[in-house]
């Protein structure tokens, strides 16, 4: 089938790969001049495992094109998604800007039916939205082509996005027509083999589901925080109580690891968007408003940790961070508590010596020259000169250090395990203090 997806960004690379994959013919839009020729030209925009190799297999298969021709989009894909970015307002509320442009796109120059999927998280009623641009600009221009808006959101993780993609939990269409409904059934197919995982409902219940299932994640994510707060508080151990009350199958174990913080492109955003549409509407969202002001204060949690042990006194400090990215296996850095940590450090006279896996091209680029940020080329040169050690994002190689070495290295030895991967008593029998999150402090 003919696939046009608009945006090449996270979510709309990761899906023309996967369309592509299974035998599609993809054509990739991007207003970004400079995106497309990468692509073009063999490269890849992010880090996502597997991406890479998987957009080179399409591409010299022939399935797989860049382009910035928004044109050529249209007349190309009976399918047209749109994968813009929604970027949040000054209030936090989506942006719909790039998905209304896109919109207005096709209806100028579409000449035979077409089906729009909304593909971006958008908030409930864009697709509305997205038809009446498109019947605005078929107005204008004298002409009433049909057409169909789905909402069709993507539930992909960053870091596991095409494993995501090709092995969905579910896939939603949000359609009031029933022959829109079964082209989406059948561009699915490859991906839907095992059992029917495919569900379709009408549109606003589609586009709400996205919003409903990204906050209930950030909601157990700070629940837990606030549970490791009162654990810490009452001498308790977050991490015993976790698996406590995960084995309730009611529970879970999964998405209920406290840390330091949500981050990436999606909670913080989505969860503050679905907060201002409730608010827009007149209803005030105690709770989502309680999971945001959690998260924000458990992003500055690790640096007062590490305030209270210097004293308060921080000027002239080093601290060592292992860990930039939002979470593993990306190099994502939006809303990542890493930058909480090292602009509070900066902001009271200390520094930062820093070492991320892949992100740090993606520091260099957020903070340039920034004298006061040293990138290490490994996680054992950054230790070298700090005051302390803090673990920021839970990557594999950090989870079991050589906790002799990291003594040896740090001029105040103290390891702060802001996502608890580290076996706390070997750290303490190595002669360093450990400080974690929920866990009262161990002798
Ligand atoms: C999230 C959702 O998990 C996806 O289902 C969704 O499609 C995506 O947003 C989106 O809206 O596009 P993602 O932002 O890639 O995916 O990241 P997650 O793996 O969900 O992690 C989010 C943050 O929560 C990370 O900072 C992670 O460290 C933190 N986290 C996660 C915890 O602190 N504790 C946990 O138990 C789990």
């Amino acid at each position: 089938m003919d696939v046009t997806i608009f945006g090449s960004g996270y979510v709309g690379l990761v899906t023309g790969a996967c369309l592509a994959e299974v035998g599609n013919n993809v054509l990739c839009i991007d207003i970004d001049p400079k995106k497309i020729d990468l692509l073009n030209s063999g490269g890849v925009p992010i880090h996502e495992p597997g991406l890479e190799e998987l957009i080179k297999n399409n591409r010299d298969a022939g399935r797989m094109h860049f382009s910035t021709d928004a044109e050529a989009g249209v007349k190309h894909g009976l399918f047209q998604f749109i994968a813009v970015g929604t970027p949040p307002d000054e209030d936090g509320s989506a942006d719909l800007q790039y998905v209304l442009s896109v919109a207005r796109a096709i209806g100028q120059h579409m000449g035979t039916y077409r089906i729009l999927v909304d593909k971006s998280t958008v908030p409930v009623g864009t697709a509305d939205k997205v038809a009446a641009a498109v019947r605005e600009v078929q107005a204008a221009r004298g002409v009433s082509v049909e057409f169909d808006v789905v909402s069709n959101p993507e539930f992909l993780k960053e870091g596991a996005a095409i494993e995501d993609f090709m092995r969905p939990d579910r896939i939603i269409v949000g359609t009031d027509n029933p022959r829109t409904a079964e082209l989406l059934r059948a561009l699915y197919a490859p991906f839907n083999r095992n059992h029917d995982r495919l569900m379709t409902m009408d549109i606003r219940s589609a586009e709400f589901t996205k919003y409903a299932a990204n906050a209930m994640l950030a909601t157990k994510i700070s629940f837990m925080n606030e549970l490791s707060n009162i654990a810490e508080a009452v001498g308790a151990d977050i991490e015993k109580v976790r698996t406590g009350i995960g084995s309730d199958p009611r529970i879970g174990y999964q998405f209920i690891y406290p840390g330091c913080g949500y981050g990436g492109s999606c909670f913080p955003k989505d969860v503050r968007a679905l907060e201002q549409t409730a608010r827009g509407l007149g209803y005030d969202p105690q709770l989502l408003h309680a999971v945001e002001a959690v998260n924000f204060r458990q992003k500055e949690l690790l640096f007062k940790k590490i305030s209270d042990y210097f004293g308060g006194d921080l000027k002239g400090r080093s601290i060592a961070l292992w860990g930039l990215a939002f979470k593993p296996n990306t190099d994502d850095m939006r809303e990542a508590s890493s930058r909480v940590l090292m602009e509070s450090l900066w902001a009271a006279g200390g520094r930062a010596q820093a070492f991320d896996p892949v992100a740090m091209e993606e520091t260099r680029r957020l903070y340039g020259e920034r004298a006061d940020l040293l990138l290490a080329p490994d996680a054992v040169s950054a230790l070298d000169g700090a005051d302390a050690l803090a673990i920021v994002t839970e990557w594999s190689q950090f989870r079991s250090p050589d906790f002799a070495l990291i003594k040896d290295r740090l001029k105040s030895p103290a390891i702060f395990d802001g996502r608890n991967i580290l076996d706390g008593r070997l750290a303490t029998a190595a002669g360093l203090t450990y400080v974690s999150i929920g866990r009262t402090p161990l002798v």
